[in-house]
């Protein structure tokens, strides 16, 4: 059993194989942090972790105690106003103008596995034996607002969930102006702090850097998760790295605007709040309503950051992820943007197709410019029916004929977006997010459809559904390409526009839910301009997400290596695209586009009958080779050998659950004359068996502990170039027991 109940002393102890997580009742009845770590013995009275001392200047809530201040005890939820002076992870507004609350323990309820999060994406279990639920209650008696707190403790990994819900069961409505899904207080800040950030075309670059007194955050405000920063932090032990030492990953399961807070007061503790970020957050609690906030993950680990990343991986492969293709190798495909943009007839695409399926690739998806009046930006978006013109039999034509190459057909939507130039617009122009009164911005000449309501959510749902079910489609590009501005809703009263940006996601969430089931076979590919919504929400509904826009293998490898700290290799999109690359101009071997590639979903988009017979050959050694060892790709143990972002020289592996088979790959930048000899160090293999590479056999203790020697140029059968002698070189080392 992972939960462990002391009522007499009110104590509780999450224990699962490898964490511990112990909280306790206050003496004034709010919910204090005891400890949260690698996992210790139980014991009945944890009470000397309760630290209590008087301090000059500190407020304090009984006139008996001067050692009783919220401000310096560890809290489990912590509000504002009643001695703590911390960010809070709550905030209620009341109809007198009253800020202050103050959450009290009234019970508790366990329950094996864990429960859904009603119309919010959230991992789950498949045996009630994987995890335990604590819900702790608590209530404000002044307003009558109940506030559940959930904790789902995984027995064999260091993982744990948390959300919190509110009920009114007050008389009075209640705003709830911020309610953040996690607080957890740390007793010292000894940590880096790790964020993930960049902008487009750059995504989720690790930026560390020392905690320090005060406040560091990053967080969106852009009405989706972002390019800007991803919701997932990492705080690392100073002295850990890949290999040891100790870590905590934060992640939001969420696809909204979300702040993610490390907050060190001068005392030395630090409080972490992650959740949906409180500006313009304001959610109006009739009596009898209640709130549910999205889920945050931790994940603790004392083995590195490999071993935290991989916690993270079997977690949202197997346990957020669903359906068909949670499970399955992806399809080879090839996707017809970068070839074509959206200038192209039913021939062209069936030319490219053609000559795709004749080099091994197994889906084409037609990418934006299919519909309605979409021959450029300014026109189309909302008008989900083909454009004729340019396909004569429509999707249904052109999804037989490539299902009669005998490829599967795919299909790209961007369902939450209008032009002004649209049916749709002209019909509804009032089905935008826009504020009274006031001009709307635009992005990329697009507007957002207000799927805060449900009518607009029906309406899209009813368009897709019918093409959806009309024609021969296996998989869904789901894209969003622009944040949101002048956020209000024309169907909401002026009190609850505060709610505008979470019930969008919300309308989001449902489509998504409704399209899947109705679906279910059907793989979804979410998209936001490359990776401005690469986020767990998104990883429940659709198991793979568009990685980046930039196609250029060398800054791949940044992207896909950043994005590996919390997302598995089977959530990341990637293709091989033409060079010059269309965003920076760099041409890259061949070989070297793939290499990467190969670390994702794998695919191509670019105009294969424009490469020369040779590349031709290469590019179906590289098909039969993908198809070979997709599984092992995908769904393998990953490992980060050596950083893009501080060598010259980067690498990645996985290798299969049973240890016999793995690939490396090994990546050089810029070329170097007469450079130094090399050696990478591998790992995950089990130190005892022979591996031959090559043709050569080495043991695995000879390959992670003295290293594989990379200098030697010599690299085999493996799909690939020259080596040796170029920039951008690259290099598969397959391993076999
Ligand atoms: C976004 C996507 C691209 C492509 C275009 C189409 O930028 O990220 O992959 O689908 O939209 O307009």
């Amino acid at each position: 059993m992972s939960i462990i109940v002391n009522e007499a002393a009110g104590t509780f102890h999450l224990r699962g194989k490898r964490i511990s997580y112990l909280m306790t009742v206050l003496k004034n009845g709010q919910l204090g942090q005891l400890y949260f770590g690698k996992r210790i013995h139980h014991r009945e009275d944890f009470s000397y972790l309760l630290e209590y001392a008087a301090r000059p200047m500190a407020s304090c809530v009984f006139e008996e105690d001067k050692a009783f201040s919220m401000e310096h005890l560890k809290q489990e939820y912590a509000v504002y106003g009643t001695s703590d002076y911390r960010s809070p992870a709550a905030e209620v507004l009341q109809e007198n103008g009253s800020r202050v609350s103050q959450f009290c323990f009234r019970g508790y309820r366990i329950m094996k596995g864990k429960p859904k999060l009603e119309g919010l994406p959230a991992v789950y279990t498949e045996s009630l034996e994987e995890a335990e639920t604590l819900i702790v209650e608590l209530e404000d008696q002044v307003t009558g607002l109940r506030l559940e707190l959930y904790y789902t403790i995984f027995e064999e990994e260091g993982i744990l969930t948390r959300s919190a819900r509110f009920i009114n069961q007050g008389g009075k409505p209640l705003h709830l102006t911020r309610a953040m899904s996690l607080c957890l207080d740390l007793p010292d800040s000894e940590y880096d702090w790790i964020q993930f950030s960049g902008s487009w075309a750059r995504e989720r670059y690790p930026r560390a850097r020392r905690l320090e007194e005060g406040i560091q955050s990053v967080g969106s405000m852009r009405g989706h998760s972002s390019h800007e920063h991803n919701p997932f932090v990492i705080l690392k032990r100073p002295d850990a790295h890949e290999f040891q030492g100790e870590a905590i990953g934060f992640s939001l399961v969420y696809s909204g605007n979300f702040l993610a807070q490390a907050e060190v007061d001068t005392r030395g503790t630090v409080r972490m709040l992650l959740g949906i970020h409180p500006d313009w957050f304001d959610w109006k609690l009739e009596p009898g309503e209640s709130f549910q906030t999205p889920e945050a993950v931790i994940v603790y680990t004392d083995r590195g950051l490999n071993a935290l990343s991989q916690s993270f991986h079997r977690l949202y492969q197997r346990r957020l992820a669903r359906g068909y293709w949670r499970d399955r190798p992806r399809p080879v495909l090839i996707n017809n943007w970068e070839a074509t943009y959206m200038d192209f007839t039913e021939e062209k695409i069936l030319r490219i197709a053609e000559k795709a399926r004749e080099l091994g690739v197994e889906l084409f998806v037609l990418d934006d410019g299919w519909f309605g009046g979409r021959n450029t930006e300014h026109a189309g978006l909302g008008d989900w029916v083909p454009n004729r013109n340019k396909l004569p039999g429509g999707i249904r034509g052109l999804s037989e004929k490539i299902e009669g190459l005998g490829m599967k057909f795919g299909l790209w939507f961007e369902p939450e977006m209008v032009n002004r130039d649209s049916d749709l617009y002209r019909e509804h122009p009032d089905w935008i997010l826009r504020t009274p009164d006031r001009p709307s911005c635009h992005g990329r000449f697009q507007y957002v459809l207000d799927f805060s309501r449900k009518e607009v959510v029906d309406h899209v749902y009813r368009m897709m559904e019918k093409i959806l079910s009309d024609a021969r489609i296996s998989y869904i590009k789901w894209d969003m390409n622009r944040s949101i501005t002048e956020c209000y809703s024309a169907a909401l009263p002026p009190d609850r526009q505060g709610e505008v940006f979470h019930r969008y996601i919300l309308g989001v969430y449902d489509l998504y839910e409704r399209l899947t089931s109705r679906f279910p076979e059907v793989l979804f590919e979410s998209c936001a301009s490359g990776g401005g919504r690469f986020d767990p929400g998104m990883l429940y509904y659709a198991p793979q997400a568009w990685t980046s826009d930039d196609t250029d293998a060398v800054e791949r490898l940044k992207i896909q290596y950043g994005s590996s700290y919390c997302y598995p290799v089977s959530s990341m999109g990637s293709h091989v695209s033409a060079v010059p690359n269309h965003q920076l101009g760099r041409t890259t071997p061949l070989y070297t586009r793939a290499n990467v590639a190969f670390f994702g979903t794998f695919g191509y988009e670019l105009d294969l009958g424009r490469l020369s017979p040779k590349e031709q050959e290469e590019i179906k050694a590289q098909t039969a080779f993908m198809k070979k060892y997709r599984e092992l790709l995908q769904f393998g143990t990953f490992y980060r050998l050596s950083s893009p972002f501080e060598r010259n020289e980067a690498a990645w592996m996985t290798v299969s659950r049973d240890r016999r088979t793995a690939i490396v790959g090994w990546y050089r930048i810029l070329n170097r004359v007469n450079a130094s000899f090399s050696r990478l160090k591998l790992a995950g293999l089990d130190p005892d068996l022979e591996y031959e590479i090559n043709g050569r056999r080495f043991y695995g203790d000879e390959l992670m502990y003295l290293g594989l020697v990379t200098s030697d140029g010599s690299a085999g059968e493996m799909p690939e170039g020259p080596g040796g002698s170029c920039d951008f070189d690259s290099r598969l080392y397959l391993l076999k027991a």
